[in-house]
């Protein structure tokens, strides 16, 4: 069993920490924002992460993991230092690596000697040994342990990953770090920290050129006559394509592919190598969205101004909280930008949307629609699939639906008089 204290109490830093005290290890979460360190001490989880809050309320019941805001009394006890932390996009599309460079400053005389520090934030190349010079210490090794959880799914991928990274140039500290995601039973690439770095970028950018070359067959399709979905289906059953990420919508968002995205380019950039392929993805993602809100606008007969508008979904994807480079606020705030009156519907959304505070936010997925002339589906809940296209008819003014991410039935709604529009294909 390990001593590991986890900087950072966000998704990743708390699923982490959750995980590891469930796979038998001791566990301190840190985080420096002492409201967040008292809900999860009693056991609350205020993110949409399924399965997490039972981790958490079992890892503090069994006292394998606590939770604390004071940083030297966490790291100073610890073998394992885990980097979760915040590494966001600043306008320039750099890396805001401040976080991690003041923990990694502020830690280094704290450390017990032998402790390993390992950063899971997604990071430009180089980081590891930059952390390494801040933390000013000979005898704790720096290691790179990319993490590759989806929102939403991160216990469940933390459990049963596809594949462990870790990247050091100390091979007895990277068996270290191995060992301790034993009982997950997954393949361990060693390697060194470059290329765990790299790893993550690559991987992250891989999804989001599947995305953006689905989302291009399926605009193909539209002009075609074919359908994308029958078309991703069978391209997908082939296990050199495989058949995940091939699902067509508004554009890939969150806070993670956005923003790597962009980081890769740069980085190729200045590796003086110019990334074509992944420009064009990103490229791609934004004429996605463009082409989302011109479909909306084409089904109001091509003005937006002054046009009721219902919303379904306002997170970047379904089953979690977060808005973060959400496709669906873009979405809404380019068609709010062209005159359009939306009010929307998100399961986890209530009272006023700081990004879109001209918005009116409705308390379910029929009121969102009362008086609308369209509807655009722009997150893939599941509850509104079951939502009676009837009922919707009832409380609507028209007849427009723009499901951004097929997730609706097109029959079903085209049988009570909707036009429904979807992507990639052509509804019989
Ligand atoms: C992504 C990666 O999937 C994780 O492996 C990685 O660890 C994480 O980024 C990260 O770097 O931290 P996440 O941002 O949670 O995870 O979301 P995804 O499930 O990958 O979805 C990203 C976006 O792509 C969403 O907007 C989603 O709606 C969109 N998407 C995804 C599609 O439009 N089509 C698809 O087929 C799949």
């Amino acid at each position: 069993m390990a001593e590991i204290a986890v900087v950072g109490a966000g998704y990743v830093g708390l699923t982490s920490g959750a995980c590891f005290s469930h796979l038998g290890h001791h566990v301190v979460c840190i985080d420096n924002v002492e409201s967040k360190i008292e809900t999860l001490s009693r056991g609350q989880v205020s993110i949409v992460e399924e399965g997490l809050e039972g981790l958490v309320q079992a890892g503090i019941s069994r006292n394998t993991l606590r939770f604390t805001s004071d940083t030297q009394a966490g790291v100073s006890s610890a073998d394992y230092v885990f980097l979760c932390l915040p590494t966001p996009d600043l306008p320039n599309g750099s890396v805001d690596m401040s976080y991690v460079d003041a923990v990694a400053k502020q830690i280094g005389p704290w450390l017990r000697p032998g402790t390993v520090v390992v950063n899971k934030s997604t990071v430009p190349v180089g980081t590891t040994r930059h952390v390494a010079q801040l933390l000013g210490r000979d005898d704790v090794s720096v290691v790179s342990n990319p993490e590759f959880l989806r929102e939403g799914n991160a216990v469940a991928d933390f459990l049963n990953p596809s594949r462990v990274v870790i990247g050091g140039d100390d091979a007895a500290a990277v068996e270290r770090v191995a060992k301790l995601y034993d009982g997950t039973n997954s393949p361990v690439i060693r390697c060194d920290a470059t290329s765990a770095e790299t790893i993550k970028y690559a991987a992250n950018a891989y999804l989001a050129t599947k995305i953006s070359f689905i989302n291009s067959i399926a605009n193909i399709c539209e002009h075609l006559g074919a359908d994308v979905r029958v078309v991703a289906d069978a391209i997908g059953r082939d296990p050199r394509i495989g058949g995940q990420f091939l699902q067509p919508g508004p554009g890939f968002g969150g806070s993670c592919f956005p923003k790597d995205t962009i980081g890769l380019l740069r980085l190729a950039g200045d590796a003086g190598y110019d990334f074509g392929v992944l420009r064009s993805v990103i490229e791609a993602n934004d004429q996605q969205l463009a082409r989302t809100v011109s479909k909306v606008r084409d089904a109001v007969g091509g003005s937006l101004r002054g046009v009721a508008i219902a919303v379904w979904g306002l997170t970047f994807k379904a089953n979690t909280d977060d808005r973060r480079h959400s496709p669906a606020v873009e979405v809404v705030r380019r068609l709010v930008a062209e005159g359009a009156r939306v009010t929307a519907f998100d399961p986890t959304v209530s009272g006023v949307v700081p990004e879109l505070p001209s918005v009116g936010v409705a308390a379910n997925a029929i009121e969102a629609c009362r008086g609308a002339e369209a509807l655009v589906v722009l997150t893939e809940w599941r509850e509104f699939a079951i939502v009676p296209p009837a009922s919707v008819r009832e409380v609507m003014a028209g007849a427009a639906v723009m499901d951004a991410r097929n997730l609706l039935d097109p029959g079903l709604w085209r049988s009570v008089g909707f036009v429904y529009q979807g992507v990639g294909f052509r509804p019989q």
